[in-house]
């Protein structure tokens, strides 16, 4: 019997679990979840143990890890922990979600039910396609990029590293000369339309999208 880790139990890493389960508990292989707070009082999510970092590499035999945490950067340095001890980092596709031809994407990627890549897309590492969300034609995302719920990204849109998009955000399309630019670490509101580039860094809200000024 081998363990399936999922980093993280709480709300994305229980959303991601029973994907998990689906594509991956054959054979007698078991999912668990891996959760560094030690202050928790149960050691058992939605029936699935609950296992340290340390419990679940003394644990024995393991596929891998899936890292199913939204904040980009801790995302990144719980997959440099696995790699760093050899443990390998696992995929997570729901069987419905939709990939067209010509995709490229990189290690440790989370696909949710309902999300679609459509085609000549390239995508780096860390990956979260939340449900429901949409990557369209021609589109060159970053690494440790997240998609939240519903998230739109129209043909021709470049996010650069660690951007965020937000619930039922829209990302007008570009074209291959110009693209629409979401510069590293920008975060789109919820339901932001965004119509032109984001700089990096920067929170953009509303209809069509404006900088959200910092008080
Ligand atoms: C945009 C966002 C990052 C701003 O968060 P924040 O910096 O904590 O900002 P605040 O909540 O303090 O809000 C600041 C102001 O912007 C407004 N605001 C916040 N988010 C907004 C949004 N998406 N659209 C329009 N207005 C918004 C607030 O009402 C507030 O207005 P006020 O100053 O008039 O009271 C956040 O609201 C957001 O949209 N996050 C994405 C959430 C999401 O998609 N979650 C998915 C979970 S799976």
């Amino acid at each position: 019997m081998r363990l399936i880790g999922i980093y993280g139990a709480s709300g994305f890493g229980r959303e991601v679990m029973p994907i998990a389960r689906e594509q991956y508990e054959r054979n007698g292989d078991r999912l668990v979840f891996i959760d560094d707070d030690t202050t928790r009082s149960v050691d058992r999510v939605n029936k699935h143990e609950i296992f340290t970092w340390d419990s679940f590499l003394r644990a024995g035999s393991f596929l891998g890890v899936a890292i199913a945490i939204a904040d980009a950067p801790v995302r990144e340095k719980l997959m440099e922990r696995c790699t760093k001890a050899g443990v390998a980092i696992c995929e997570i596709r729901a069987s419905n979600a939709v990939i067209g031809d010509d995709v490229l994407i990189g290690e440790g990627s989370i696909l949710q039910p309902f999300s679609s890549i459509t085609s000549n897309v390239r995508i780096g590492r860390g990956f979260h396609a939340n449900i429901y969300s949409y990557v369209a034609h021609d589109c060159i995302i970053g690494d440790f990029v997240t998609l939240a719920p519903g998230a739109k990204c129209n043909g021709n849109v470049h996010i650069h590293d660690y951007a965020y998009v937000g619930t039922g955000a829209i990302l007008r399309q570009g074209t291959a000369e110009n693209p629409l630019v979401v510069g590293a670490g920008a975060v789109i509101g919820m339901g932001a339309v965004v119509t032109k580039n984001v700089p990096p860094g920067e929170t953009v809200i509303g209809n069509p999208a404006r900088l959200l000024q910092k008080k």
